[in-house]
């Protein structure tokens, strides 16, 4: 899917999973080092180090509602320097969300310092404080990621799109039809009718705003630290300190000894994720009850 007649490139992807591969190809050399935040989503330090790139992390803070700013952007930079970066509002795991200005600081540091952005928009629709705001209406030299995995809630079939800028056509066309040849023909046209399914997709999102709220009480009543809610996607990244400094442990006891399945913190963050766990708030509402009581069993 392609249009030359405006000066970026629409690419469909099998899910934003594989919009980054010729993403980063396209956007850096081999080797080139790309900047990510920590807490972050695994696979972004997977993909990139099993790529061969390099990468620089940089630290968030619960005190900022792990939110990335540019003078965090800056320090890093300065620190370490970097030639991209990709980072996700809403974020995984923390479910942080930059409003519109936050967004035009973190661009505005971006161009200042050379860097490539790659935003990755995967949880746009999934804001609980206003509408998302994207990349590509601040700029047009971001690569911008995005899929109907989230907000539309079609993991399996596997379709995404990436826009690209002008520059970077001729180079995104032959990665991608070279790694991938195209995405699955029926889930493009599964695609197409998704947005024609937006109340679907809004009373699911309806749903997720309930449990939100449910889990951030049930969470501060059972002792975990956690902040205000998070200001988007489904997750809420909550420290364990009360119970347990070791969260791959706690996450093997919710499950052995609850039936509870969370996500300990190491897999989104290798400094300081020992002290975190990971909820999602996807499921039914009834599930986030059922876990809140069980977790309460076992934790009191
Ligand atoms: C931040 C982020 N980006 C990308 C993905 C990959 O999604 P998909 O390949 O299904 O579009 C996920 C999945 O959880 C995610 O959390």
């Amino acid at each position: 899917m392609a249009s030359r007649s405006i000066p970026i490139l629409i690419v469909c992807t099998m899910g934003s999973s594989a919009g980054f591969i010729p993403a980063f190809h396209t956007a850096f050399r081999p080797g080139a080092r790309i900047a990510i935040t920590r807490p972050g989503y695994p696979a972004y330090v997977n993909t990139l180090l099993g790529l061969g790139f390099g990468i620089a992390e940089i630290p968030l803070n619960a005190g900022n509602g792990w939110r990335l700013t540019g003078p965090d952007i800056a320090a890093a930079h300065t620190r370490e320097p970097f030639e991209g970066l990709l980072f996700a509002s809403p974020a995984n795991p923390t479910g942080a969300a930059v409003d519109r200005a936050g967004l035009a600081d973190i661009v505005a540091t971006c161009k200042r310092l050379g860097v490539r952005l790659i935003s990755d928009e995967i949880y746009h629709g999934l804001d609980y404080r206003g509408p998302s705001v994207s990349a590509l209406e601040l700029t047009r030299d971001a690569i911008i990621i995005n899929s109907f995995s989230k907000y539309y809630c079609m993991t399996g079939w596997r379709i995404g799109w990436m826009v690209l800028p002008d520059e970077l056509i001729r180079r995104a066309e032959i990665l991608q039809q070279n790694l991938f040849i195209s995405a699955p023909t029926l889930s493009q046209i599964a695609a197409t009718a998704a947005p024609g399914e937006r109340d679907y997709a809004e009373q699911q999102k309806a749903g997720y705003a309930i449990n939100r709220a449910l889990l951030d009480e049930g969470l501060h009543s059972l002792g975990f630290e956690i902040g205000s809610p998070s200001n988007g996607a489904f997750y809420a990244y909550a420290g364990i300190a009360e119970f347990s400094n070791d969260s791959m442990a706690f996450c093997q006891s919710m499950l052995e000894d609850a039936g509870v399945a969370i996500t300990p913190g190491i897999d989104f963050d290798r400094t300081d994720g020992a002290h975190f766990v990971r909820l999602s708030y996807a499921g039914k509402r009834e599930s986030i009850e059922l876990a809140l009581d069980r977790m309460a069993k076992v934790l009191r």
